[in-house]
């Protein structure tokens, strides 16, 4: 293989996505981001959910550029524009990711042009291992993109309410409708133990699929990691819910369990964003 092969990779798209807010589609994003990371790859997290993206929020980010420069910078400058100028690198425990901001207000994420978004994640395929993208609860034309980007789609859902679980079958069904692979699509139930009283094998048969993974409830750390800014699985190692994060990105990174193949991996340089970029 020559040398300008070995350069070229095809980092893989994971996308969160959700029919209900509030199922942790942004904490277990940060986390999976952080969690890759920790085991050496490139990784950026993109806040595609444009509105109200809690990416910043959640890691304590001020960021200088966000996606709105992005789409400014591709405007101007065409195949010439370069998406590192706009991501900002976030780092804990010296374990580093970068983070694609979304744009501050809300007429910008309005003008947001779905060609661009597809743009800018094509062009951190070439720059990272794992693209991991947080988007925000609605079968949107940007959705529907991402959703075919994707290498994987995380389908996340909380047993709660009954509206909750009606809108997970309504996005199931219409995933299905809409022809993606089942193994695209992975169905994982988040805060599993949390008080319900409904059961989540009455779910499975609802959705007529079963979980493809279950994540477990721990509002105290998941709130206290907010707080603090700091990834579960970077500052509470040895918690059950940081555990289940590893395990999800462990069948995600193993192809003999369904997982993707890892890009290959570059050697890492010394500044901050020099060491994302390798
Ligand atoms: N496994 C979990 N256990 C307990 N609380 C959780 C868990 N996952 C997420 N949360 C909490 O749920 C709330 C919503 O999470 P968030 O990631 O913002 O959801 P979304 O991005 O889907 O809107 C946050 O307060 C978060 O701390
Ligand atoms: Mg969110």
């Amino acid at each position: 293989m020559s040398s300008a092969e070995q350069e070229t990779i095809n980092g893989v798209v994971i996308s969160f996505f959700s029919t209900a807010s509030s199922v942790g589609k942004t904490l277990i994003g940060i986390n999976m981001a952080a969690e890759l990371a920790r085991q050496g790859a490139r990784v950026v997290l993109v806040d595609y959910d444009l509105q109200f993206g809690d990416v910043c929020n959640y890691l304590q980010l001020e960021p200088e550029q966000t996606l709105m420069d992005a789409q400014r910078s591709i405007q101007l400058t065409g195949s010439s524009f370069d998406v590192r100028e706009c991501l900002t690198p976030y780092s804990c425990r010296n374990i580093m990711f970068a983070v694609l901001a979304a744009p501050r207000k809300l007429e910008e994420s309005y003008n947001i042009k779905t060609s661009v978004a597809q743009k800018v994640i094509e062009q951190l395929q070439g720059l990272f291992d794992y693209v991991i993208v947080d988007t925000t609860s609605m079968f949107s034309e940007l959705n529907l993109m991402l959703l075919d980007i994707s290498t994987i789609v995380t389908y996340l859902g909380v047993v709660d309410f009954l509206p909750t679980i009606k809108n997970m079958k309504i996005g199931s069904d219409t995933l299905r409708t809409l022809g993606y692979d089942s193994e695209k699509i992975r169905l994982v139930l988040n805060r599993s133990n949390a008080k319900t009283r409904i059961s989540s094998e009455d779910v499975q048969k609802l959705l007529k699929q079963e979980f493809y993974y279950v994540l477990p409830n721990d509002f105290q750390a998941a709130s206290q990691s907010i707080i603090d800014g700091k990834p579960l699985v970077l500052e509470h190692q040895d918690i059950e819910l940081s555990d289940a994060i590893r395990g999800l990105v462990g069948l995600y990174s193993n192809r003999s369990l369904g997982g993707v193949e890892e890009p290959a991996r570059r050697e890492h340089k010394s500044s901050l964003l020099g060491r994302l970029f390798g």
